[in-house]
């Protein structure tokens, strides 16, 4: 029943047929792991933690996050904030073997939400830095200024070596502390995380009490102020209350995070794309309109056809909703985007597709589910060697729990699924072969729960499944 489930709702009687049918075909799926996760209750970490702590110092930059500026990673956007007082918005930056400081400046915004009222938020975006470079940066200037640094990465090409980390869903729960301590000491180093959306869950407070924004901004400091975080919005960036009078849609977001959107021609910060290394990833939003003649429609269509794999011959795609999800949670909600945009993830080969969203792990074989006409019955997924690998990474450790209960059988397309928090690293190695692997909190830093080879659908397009075909 789960296989054909994930097809129009149109089919249901078709399904059911099919069913009596095709009974015994359909146990030939993938891996429910064994692995059961002592179950314990998602709280977040209180305010006095010590992930949370205010830097001190009057006025001391606080929130510290960086992510690419620019569409091929030679600019960086520099954000915190200032409590007291807005300071200055000055970014000094130096490469690690110049003595000279250079300044870039950027501009502050606040803003209001219900009876809250943000810091100074500032942001500053560094341009003309030199690929493959170590830089020192200090925010702060003037009052108690703090220093951090990056790696600048290596400039893009075919078979460039890079390795991305992927985190969903994080919140700041003390799994979500266990979640980014194991991405830290995973020795897979990520140099950039692709983040699928749902940041802070400072929606799941009264009145969505935007200092559990400021406490998450603190938490992540240790990883972001140091590497790219790639962001996605997710549903828990609406922040959309109208019963307290907010009405519109990712304020706190979109004043916190910035992301290049204009670089990729995209006019909206919801929908961009980057490149990175041999990367070329797509972020789409599950909560901006997609459907044909919206802007995010008419920019994928432009867009997809850019991609020369030649140059970066990993096509990668951020969005929160999953396509293909076999838990009994947020069950289809990524359907309708499914059938809008699936057809363009074949014909364009795309490798992978990362979502979050569901509160665990899932990874599915290559599969389609395009060949639906209405009239003609064919609402199954499908083997698929052009289609991508969806992975639902939905499992950073919120507040909101995890996700445990799943359809039963388990349908074909889903390769591998357990409900546990973790994270997962995608190591390229060049233009053919790229190593996956998901890590769950509750073993060593060393430990792959998940693991496999990618093949490179447009170089290199062999059989990278892992679960029999029926
Ligand atoms: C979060 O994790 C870090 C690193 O493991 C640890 O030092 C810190 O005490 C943890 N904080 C909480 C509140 O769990
Ligand atoms: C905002 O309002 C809530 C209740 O309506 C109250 O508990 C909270 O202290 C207020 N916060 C501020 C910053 O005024
Ligand atoms: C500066 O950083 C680059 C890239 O990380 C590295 O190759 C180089 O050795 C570093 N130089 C110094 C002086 O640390
Ligand atoms: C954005 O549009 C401009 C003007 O049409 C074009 O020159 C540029 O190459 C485009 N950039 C991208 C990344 O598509
Ligand atoms: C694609 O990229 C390759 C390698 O950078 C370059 O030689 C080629 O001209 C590009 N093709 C197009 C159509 O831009
Ligand atoms: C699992 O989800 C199904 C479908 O929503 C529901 O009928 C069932 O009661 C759930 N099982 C548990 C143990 O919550
Ligand atoms: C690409 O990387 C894989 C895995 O590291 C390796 O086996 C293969 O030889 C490499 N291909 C080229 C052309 O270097
Ligand atoms: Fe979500």
């Amino acid at each position: 029943m789960g296989v054909r489930r994930t097809s129009f709702l149109g089919c249901f009687i078709l399904a059911v047929l099919g069913l009596i049918i095709s009974a015994p075909i359909l146990c030939r799926g993938g891996t429910t792991s064994s692995f059961v996760r002592k179950v314990e209750k998602t709280i977040d970490m209180p305010m006095d933690s010590d992930v949370f702590s205010v830097p001190p110092g009057y006025n001391a930059p606080q929130q510290v996050h960086i992510t690419q500026g620019d569409h091929v990673g030679k600019a960086m956007i520099v954000s915190w904030v200032t409590m007291d007082e807005p300071g200055s918005s000055t970014v000094l930056y130096w490469s690690n073997n110049s003595k000279q400081k250079n300044k870039a400046t950027g501009a502050v915004t606040t803003y209001r939400f219900y009876n809250y009222t943000s810091g100074y938020i500032h942001h500053c975006i560094i341009k003309h830095l030199k690929f493959n470079t170590k830089y020192y940066y200090e925010v702060g200037i003037g009052h108690n200024p703090r220093t951090f640094w990056f790696v600048t990465p290596p400039q893009v090409g075919p078979d460039v070596p890079y390795t991305f980390g992927l985190i969903g869903d994080l919140g700041q729960s003390f799994d979500s502390n266990r979640t980014l301590t194991h991405y830290e000491l995973n020795p897979i180093k990520g140099q950039t995380v692709l983040f699928v959306g749902d940041l802070s869950y400072a929606d799941n407070y009264p009145n969505h009490d935007n200092t559990r924004w400021d406490t998450w901004g603190r938490f992540v400091e240790r990883s972001v102020a140091y590497q790219p975080w790639i962001w996605t919005t997710g549903n828990h960036e609406i922040d959309f209350a109208p019963e307290i009078g907010e009405t519109k849609p990712f304020k706190p977001y979109t004043h916190r995070y910035r992301v290049p959107y204009k670089s990729s021609n995209s006019t909206a910060p919801f929908w961009y794309s980057i490149k990175r290394a041999s990367a070329y990833i797509i972020v789409l939003s599950s909560y901006s309109a997609y459907g044909m003649y919206t802007p995010q429609y008419q920019w994928l269509y432009e867009e997809l056809p850019k991609v020369n794999r030649s140059e970066t011959p990993w096509l990668i795609v951020l969005l929160h909703s999953p396509w293909y999800n076999s838990y009994n949670y947020h069950y289809m909600e990524g359907e309708t985007m499914r059938v809008m945009y699936e057809p363009w993830f074949v014909q364009y080969k795309v490798d992978v597709v990362f979502a979050g969203h569901v509160h665990a792990y899932e990874r599915s074989e290559r599969v389609s589910n395009v060949a639906y006409n209405i009239v003609n019955g064919k609402c199954t997924p499908v083997r698929d060697q052009s289609a991508p690998i969806y992975i639902t990474i939905g499992d950073g450790g919120n507040i909101e729990g995890l996700a445990n209960n799943m359809t039963e059988p388990q349908p074909e397309y889903s390769a591998f699924r357990e409900p546990s928090f973790g994270h997962a690293t995608l190591d390229i190695k060049n233009r053919t072969h790229a190593y996956y692997s998901w890590h769950r909190n509750q073993e060593g830093y060393v430990v792959e729960a998940d693991k496999l080879r990618l093949y490179n659908r447009f170089w290199h397009p062999v059989d990278d499944s892992t679960t029999a075909k029926s």
